[in-house]
């Protein structure tokens, strides 16, 4: 399989409880390698941006409050398939649903505060990457 990038981010509910190291760990133990990475506080604009395929949709309002609330960890993460490894790695959106060890599943407090958002294709990995990342942070 390809090696691939993609972009995660650790979001509030989880930074908020001191689970940083606990996230990433599951990250690398599945073979995938942090080559970008910083804390920040995103702006309501930068999450706006981030999440407008879901602003007509009802929790947008919401998942932008979550999102500012306190800082996150934004992330490019590589290696072998590494866009559909997170996802399997993430779990389910909705914690009820993901599978035992993932990360939704031990962390997550409910489908609004998941813990962990990572790009679902590698349209979205390319543009989510861009969106936060210039290239020479990206140090594989
Ligand atoms: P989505 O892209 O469907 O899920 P994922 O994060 O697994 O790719 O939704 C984006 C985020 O929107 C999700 O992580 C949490 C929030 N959300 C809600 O708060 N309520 C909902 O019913 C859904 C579907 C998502």
């Amino acid at each position: 399989m390809a090696i691939e990038r993609t972009f995660s981010i650790i979001k509030p509910d989880a930074v908020r409880r001191n689970l940083i190291g606990k996230i990433i760990a599951k990250f690398e133990e599945n073979g995938l390698r942090p080559v970008a990475m910083k804390k920040i506080h995103m702006t309501r604009e930068q999450a706006e941006g981030f999440y407008a395929v879901h602003k007509e949709r009802p929790f947008f309002g919401e998942l932008v409050e979550q999102m500012i609330a306190s800082p996150v960890v934004v992330q490019v993460l590589e290696g072998e398939g590494a866009i559909l490894k997170n996802r399997e790695i993430m779990g389910a959106t909705n914690p009820a649903n993901a599978a035992e060890g993932t990360i939704r599943k031990e962390f997550a407090l409910s489908v609004g505060e998941n813990s962990v958002h990572g790009s679902d294709a590698p349209e979205t990995a390319a543009q989510e990457i861009k969106y936060f990342f210039s290239d020479d942070e990206i140090v594989g």
